[in-house]
């Protein structure tokens, strides 16, 4: 099982598949995951557990491990925690009716609206035609459906924001800055893209990178993007394409040669120990760290080659400054830095050194004179990811197989009834259930009762793993109960459509598309 890295006796359910080969992550592949924790080792997605006490009053599906990672969540909360701007979004391709899955992210959505952060919701129209082929029709009908569920289930149209990716010029304006950013071998390594692909599968993946920073146009600020992980390479795309589109770099230097972080660590020691070498520890020179470094006898490599840049910078003093560099400034925003920072600074051709700066106050300035001249001053957005929920007939859940997923669309009694005829984590007798427990970590029923019918309540997630890994709880009775819940779920949530229709209406994103 994939839930190895669970503390104590939490009920936390996984993906629930087992046998991992190699993880790929592909945005238009198959929705399912292996081995969560491969994602942690070869993605570098950082676990969500280790964030999860300093998030105020989390969500349920991030108390049970559902949410299970993130990228770089932190600003995120920081900003949660002190009232600040923050923002969330998502997208969603309408290729079919809304099912339980979309229900993670809606509810995610509509959580960090209610946690104070501007939500997006948008429809990836554009996408769903260029990369599954939908009619415009399809997409219209399919759009609305996952509006009116988003609406249903608690997003706030007043503070939020919905748009579909055709209709949006400022969108599209966006995309296409961002586009100058990429090329197309960087797209065939991430996306495995060759000369069979056609141009608007390609325009498609330039429109979702503008979506991902769509709520910083106004001004920068953080953004969480909740999605499975197979979107995981779109957010990494689009965090290095953010960083492209800055103006100026902000590093730390020594002196006027450049250093990769690892060297840096190296000099900075050095520098630190200047008064067990230096004549003048005022003024300690680079060759003389560089002979510190030698005769202190580390051999490796990043030593090495932080001695060989020290000796080539010969006497030129070691000293700590911050340092701007011009990536993509125009001639007045650079002029505009200059004259900007306090204190003591030396410019050159295409940096600027300053010695009064801390490294935070030094982006802090290069974004408001990045935003001062016209650009975006963008902050590399941030990503949770949820657990794929394990289909209700064993393996992935499907669109293209009905009994494998409920859709919150299911007549209520056809989703009591894909319940009723679930697979289980159960043993082949009743004895031996009460003598082994379920295997309710295996079970598609218990996730459904932890993804979505225990909704808020801890206890009864709780009582129902107990009961059922201790042997007390029968898989009839169990389903029973599930299909009930499921059932007064999908009629309360079906009640709920019908009553916000008037609001979607009134609401200002596009419900038919012009095109054809
Ligand atoms: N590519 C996403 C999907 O396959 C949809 C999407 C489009 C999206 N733009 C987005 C998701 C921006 C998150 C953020 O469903
Ligand atoms: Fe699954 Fe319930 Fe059976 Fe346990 S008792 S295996 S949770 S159906």
């Amino acid at each position: 099982m994939t839930g190895d890295h669970t503390t104590s006796g939490e009920p936390r359910p996984d993906g629930g598949a087992t046998g991992a080969d190699d993880v790929a992550l592909d945005p238009w592949g198959s929705s399912s995951v292996s081995d969560y924790e491969k994602l942690f080792e070869e993605f570098g997605i950082e676990e969500f557990d280790e964030l999860l006490p300093d998030v105020p009053n989390p969500h349920y599906l991030m108390r049970r491990g559902v949410i299970f990672g993130h990228r770089d969540y932190r600003p995120v909360l920081e900003a949660m925690r002190n009232d600040e701007p923050f923002a969330v979004l998502s997208g969603f391709m309408p290729t079919g009716d809304p099912h339980i899955g979309h229900k993670l992210v809606f509810d995610e959505i509509i959580w960090h609206q209610q946690q104070g952060g501007d939500a997006y919701a948008l429809i990836a129209d554009l996408e769903a035609h260029a990369a599954r082929g939908l009619s415009w029709a399809e997409i219209d009908e399919h759009s609305r459906s996952y509006l009116l569920s988003l609406l249903a289930l608690g997003f706030d149209l007043e503070e939020g924001t919905l748009y579909r990716q055709s209709e949006n010029r400022e969108l599209q304006d966006l995309a296409f800055e961002l586009g100058a950013q990429a090329n197309f071998s960087e797209f065939a390594s991430i996306y495995g893209f060759d000369g069979e692909t056609d141009a608007s599968h390609i325009q498609s993946v330039v429109t979702q990178m503008a979506d991902i920073c769509y709520p910083q146009l106004e001004e920068p600020k953080p953004t969480v993007i909740p999605v499975g992980p197979d979107q995981d390479p779109h957010i990494r795309l689009a965090r290095d394409l953010a960083g492209r589109m800055r103006y100026f770099g902000v590093t730390t230097a020594y002196a006027s040669f450049e250093a990769d972080p690892a060297e840096l660590e190296v000099i900075a020691a050095a520098y630190d120990a200047r008064e067990e070498y230096a004549e003048d520890p005022d003024l300690p020179r680079c060759v003389e760290a560089a002979e510190w470094l030698a005769a202190e006898g580390t051999d490796d490599e990043t030593t090495a080659s932080a001695i060989e840049t020290l000796e080539n910078a010969g006497m030129e003093p070691l000293r700590p400054r911050t340092r701007f560099l011009d990536r993509r400034a125009t001639d007045e925003a650079f002029e505009g830095l200059i004259d900007a920072i306090d204190g003591e600074k030396r410019v050159f051709e295409e940096h600027i050194d300053a010695f009064e700066l801390t490294r935070g106050e030094a982006e802090e300035l290069a974004r408001e004179v990045e935003l001062e001249y016209g650009g975006y001053g963008f902050l590399p957005p941030s990503s949770i990811y949820h657990r794929f929920m394990t289909g209700l007939t064993g393996g992935k859940m499907s669109s293209s197989i009905p009994a494998s997923h409920i859709s919150l669309l299911d007549d209520p009694e056809d989703g009591y009834q894909k319940v009723k005829s679930a697979t289980t984590g159960g043993r082949e007798t009743a004895e031996k259930q009460r003598e082994l427990g379920g295997k309710a970590d295996e079970c598609p029923v218990y996730e459904l009762y932890a993804y979505l019918l225990a909704g808020d309540d801890d206890e009864f997630a709780k009582l129902v793993y107990d009961e059922c890994v201790g042997g007390e709880r029968l898989c009839g009775d169990c389903k029973e109960q599930a299909a009930q819940l499921m059932k007064s779920f999908l009629e309360d949530h079906q009640e709920k459509r019908e009553e916000v229709e008037e609001l979607l209406e009134a609401a200002e994103i596009e419900l038919e598309s012009p095109r054809r």
